[in-house]
């Protein structure tokens, strides 16, 4: 297959270059032009009309949480909504079959307190990141009609937290914590989430591209099993040969660190200690059902040992 990945020097697009560049043809569209293994040739975004026929498209580029809280809001809109509009007409238009839109399930739910979160669900996000991509998935919904009468196919994936060699983000950090041997103080909170291992969203988008007869619509990508912080700690410990260091201090103590902790400044704040310990839990059965298949490539568990280690390899 010929596949043009927009945002391809980021995070994902460098990993799916890896992965896909020993079986199909890729171009990329990016802010800057390197010269990279695998990519054909990488246009900047005033080029596409140079942009060779492809198979598919996927749209990666966009803009993601930020972590100095620097961005104006409307910045997500002008960035996720704005190029998203600009790829999908040139799809409309081009002789590419598929396009795939990389949205989060953010654009659904901020959190997901005692239930399973599944595509059906009345989104309902906070914050700019989440609701300018959901604005993007309507747009690209008020177009379903016309893809159709092109014979086209569009899906949107919405993943979880992705994590893979080059992560970057609180993953990092907490693995930057434990492996120094920093005790973890929040062991008496037995949250579950969901991750994504780079191996699952990589099979999952490879194989909407070279499969037929998917139907189009939203799919929520994780895989298959939702851990806890705690067992997260516990793997992260394992790839850096330590015990893990997990306190259980009560949680009515930590509730009161945390409430005083914005107006002292310690690193525990309420909204940190909500975001460590929160439940986020997402369901795959719609894609796995689409595919197939009744397992993701790669558990949690491989899939996270296999990101740590790359982590101790940099
Ligand atoms: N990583 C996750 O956990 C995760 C989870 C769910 C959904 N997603 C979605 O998946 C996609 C890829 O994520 P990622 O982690 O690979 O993000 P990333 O590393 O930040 O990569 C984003 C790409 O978009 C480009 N980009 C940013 N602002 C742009 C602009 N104004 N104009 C043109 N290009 C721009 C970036 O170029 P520069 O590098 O030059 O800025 C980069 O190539 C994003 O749409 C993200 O929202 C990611």
């Amino acid at each position: 297959m010929k596949i043009l990945i927009t945002g391809i020097n980021g995070f994902v697009g460098s990993n799916f270059t890896e992965k896909w560049r020993e079986s199909h043809t890729l171009y990329g569209i990016d802010i800057r032009q390197p010269k990279v293994k695998g990519v054909v040739q990488t246009y900047s975004w005033d080029e596409l009309q140079d942009v060779p026929k492809v198979d598919a498209i996927v749209h990666l580029a966009g803009k993601a949480h930020d972590t100095k809280n620097e961005s104006l809001a409307q910045d997500y809109f002008d960035i996720n909504v704005g190029l998203t509009k600009k790829i999908f007409e040139y799809f409309l238009q081009s002789d590419a079959k598929t396009f795939v839109f990389f949205s989060s399930v953010k654009a659904a739910k901020d959190s997901t307190e005692g239930v399973v979160l599944k595509e059906d669900v009345v989104p309902e996000p906070i914050g700019p990141y989440g609701e300018s991509k959901i604005k993007a998935e309507e747009y690209l919904f008020r177009k379903l009609p016309e893809v159709d009468s092109l014979n086209k196919k569009l899906f949107i994936v919405r993943p979880c937290m992705i994590h893979g060699p080059g992560n970057k983000g609180n993953l990092n950090l907490l693995y930057n914590v434990v492996s120094k041997g920093v005790p973890w103080p929040l062991g008496s909170y037995e949250n579950r989430r969901s991750f994504c291992s780079i191996d699952n969203i990589a099979y999952v988008v490879e194989q909407l591209i070279v499969k037929e007869n998917i139907e189009n619509g939203i799919y929520h990508v994780c895989d298959d099993e939702a851990l806890s912080t705690n067992e997260l700690i516990a793997l992260i410990a394992q790839s850096v040969n330590k015990s893990p260091r997990i306190w259980k201090l009560p949680k009515g103590l930590m509730n009161t660190f945390a409430a005083v902790g914005g107006a002292l400044r310690l690193p525990l704040t309420k909204e940190r200690l909500q975001k460590l310990t929160e439940n986020y839990v997402v369901s795959n059965e719609k894609i796995k059902k689409a595919l197939n298949i009744d397992h993701m490539p790669v558990s949690a568990e491989e899939g996270l040992t296999k990101t740590l280690k790359s982590f101790q390899d940099k």
